[in-house]
């Protein structure tokens, strides 16, 4: 049994609570949703006032808790259920997408209207299904180990979903829009196609790890799929396909606007991939050491 104290972030005392060495994190928000007025969805438990959010399936004993031991937990705020926010984070963007293509020639109405091209219809159904894709996998195949996030975190996703739909959708199907050189279109058709399928092998891998209703985490391998070869180098693939796709629709498109997006989420996804590839290393001591984060080789 460890004796623990709890504290706020701002380093006031919730009290005091005593916890089985084997029991998860998930069980110690139990106790402190008993001791405070933090429901469990809204806590972050961490060792330190800035440190990193305890995932719920760790066990209090692999924690190095000083003597004496003590716990912080921040209040997230107000949660909101996940289909909400794949609903408003990704259907938004095909809304968004769908609308923007069908008034562009309305407003430019003075400019001749553009007869759509095999590669334009390529562009405009690579960005509808990416995101009917990603809520297909968000009802089917993700195991998250949360329920709910942040409401602040949506208002947040959808300005940058939204946002970045229009200004791409507003470029690709302006009529004075010019579709770039065939071989390029192609090449980028092609790492598209590749990358959006290495994306889906990655995320059906992840799922293949937990058991369903748990937060189960594990190493992940190569499970024959080719594509998810990648796991050899880089601990989260799917990142490094994602940012693919992007950079292939860059390529389709031939649009600025697309590598603007394709940089930004890239410079997000590394800054988790690099967090996920330290807990990795932290929470497995045979992770393998010739991994990198995102980029193989290099990041
Ligand atoms: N364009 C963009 O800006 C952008 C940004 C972010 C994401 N995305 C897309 O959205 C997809 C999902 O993003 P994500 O951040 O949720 O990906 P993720 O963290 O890699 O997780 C995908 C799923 O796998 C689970 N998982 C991860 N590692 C696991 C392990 N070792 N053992 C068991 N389960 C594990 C996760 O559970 P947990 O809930 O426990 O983590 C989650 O349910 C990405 O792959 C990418 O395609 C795009």
């Amino acid at each position: 049994m460890v004796n623990l104290e709890v504290f706020t972030v701002s380093n006031r005392s919730l009290g005091k609570l005593d916890v089985p060495e084997a029991s998860t994190i998930k069980e110690l928000k139990s106790k402190i949703a008993k001791i405070s007025k933090i429901s469990t969805e809204r806590q972050s438990v961490r060792q330190e006032i800035k440190g990193k959010d305890l995932n719920d399936s760790l066990k209090i004993e692999s924690l190095k808790l000083g003597s004496p031991a003590k716990i912080f937990v921040k209040d997230l705020g107000p949660q909101v259920g996940w289909s909400t926010v794949f609903l408003a984070e990704y259907a938004g963007p095909i809304v968004v997408y769908v609308l923007v293509a069908a008034s562009n020639g309305i407003f430019h109405s003075s400019l001749p209207e553009r007869q759509p091209t095999f590669m334009s219809r390529m562009i405009y159904s690579a960005w509808v299904i990416h995101y009917l894709k990603r809520i297909l996998e968000t009802i089917f195949v993700h195991r998250f180990s949360h329920s709910t996030m942040p409401i602040r975190n949506l208002f947040k996703n959808c300005t940058y979903y939204w946002g970045f739909a229009f200004y791409v959708a507003y470029h690709v199907n302006h009529p004075l829009w010019t579709e770039p050189p065939a071989i390029i279109s192609y090449i980028g058709l092609a790492m598209w196609i590749i990358c959006e399928l290495g994306n889906l092998s990655v995320h059906l891998l992840l799922r293949e790890l937990r058991p369903a209703g748990s937060t189960v985490r594990k190493i992940p391998h190569p499970n024959g799929n080719p594509l998810t070869n990648l796991f050899d180098l880089v601990s989260c693939p799917n990142y490094t396909y994602e940012v693919g796709a992007w950079l292939g629709y860059t390529l389709m498109s031939g649009c600025l606007p697309a590598f603007l997006f394709t940089l930004a989420g890239f410079y997000q996804m590394a800054v988790w991939a690099l967090g996920k590839h330290k807990n990795y290393k932290r929470e497995f001591q045979d992770y393998p050491k010739t991994r990198k984060a995102i980029i193989p080789f290099v990041l």
